[in-house]
């Protein structure tokens, strides 16, 4: 197969562009391929002639949207329908990476593929807005949602909290948001596999198991043997722009019914933690 990953220097596409062996996969980000720009896509898609295109490139500052809303949808929402619209014109698939956050994080149990979407912050709209867009273009798109991503060589939750807890003999994190911590690298693996079936629809794709951030956090210092303690807070007390979902997990029965596992956050913590060492 011919891949082309677009958002390749990012976080997730670094990871792709390791794990991706055996197809002929070309990478591409800004400044050579703004999404904003359709002739550039209809190029660089022209010349690339992929059967896939897995478009991870976004605008990944959740409380920037917040206050470049236009930069959000601009980026977020019309660029990916440039890059289904590019993909629809060459004949190629189209693989959209999408968030927990097109939820408003007030359900109590996992959230289902086919569950309302409503978003609560730019971000979320901005993403949500893509979904409905990119379906409309290419109906046989696979957009698949993750959260709380992670992985080294981009800033992340784990590394600032390694590097927090070096400096600080104590840390609060809060205890009142629920997710799936994601390793990238577990993700890109995914990804792999779901193009190789040819999967289309949403599938919800993290790693296995939920936890708050202070349980995220207690575990990835537990097993980096470091001293700092971890507290419990509020979201109440660390306020920021864009709002949070309080409850964001994501079921896995999308990933199951494709026969895909992937292994339990606490691993992921373990792989990630053996990467980060020199
Ligand atoms: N990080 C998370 O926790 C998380 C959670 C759920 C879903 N996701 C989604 O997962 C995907 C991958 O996330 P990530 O953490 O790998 O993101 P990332 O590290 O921020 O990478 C995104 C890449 O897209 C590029 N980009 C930004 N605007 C662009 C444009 N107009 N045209 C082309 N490229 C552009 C960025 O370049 P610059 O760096 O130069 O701006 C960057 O290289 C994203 O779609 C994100 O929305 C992320």
């Amino acid at each position: 197969m011919r891949i082309t990953i677009i958002g390749a220097a990012g976080l997730l596409g670094k990871y792709l562009l390791r794990e991706w062996t055996a197809d002929e996969v070309r990478g591409v980000d800004l400044p050579e391929v703004d999404i904003r720009n359709p002739q550039v896509l209809d190029r660089v898609i022209g010349e690339a002639r992929p059967d896939w295109i897995v478009l991870t490139a976004a605008y990944t500052d959740v409380d920037g949207c917040e206050s470049h809303p236009n930069l959000a949808m601009e980026t977020n929402c019309r660029g990916a329908v440039n890059v289904a619209e590019a993909a629809s014109r060459h004949g190629a698939r189209l693989m959209f990476i999408s968030t927990d956050y097109v939820f408003d994080g007030r359900k109590t149990t996992p959230y289902e593929t086919d569950d309302q979407r409503n978003p609560q912050s730019v971000y979320g709209q901005s993403k949500a807005d893509a979904e409905i867009g990119i379906t409309k273009v290419l109906p046989d798109s696979c957009i698949v949602r993750t959260s709380w991503l992670f992985g080294v060589g981009g800033k992340c939750f784990p590394d600032t909290i390694l590097k927090l807890a070096t400096t600080r003999p104590e840390l609060e994190v809060v205890n009142d948001q629920r997710g799936c911590p994601t390793y990238a690298r577990d993700l890109a693996r995914a990804i792999v596999q779901l193009c190789r079936a040819n999967a289309e629809g949403t599938v919800h794709a993290t790693n296995r198991g939920d936890c708050t951030w202070f349980e995220f956090a207690s575990e990835i210092v537990r097993q980096a043997k470091v001293k700092a303690v971890i507290r419990p807070t509020t979201s109440e007390k660390f306020v920021r722009p864009a709002e949070r979902p309080k409850y964001s997990v994501l079921s896995s029965k999308s990933l199951e019914q494709r026969n895909i596992c992937m292994p339990s956050w606490q691993e992921a913590v373990r792989d990630y933690l053996a990467e980060r060492s020199p």
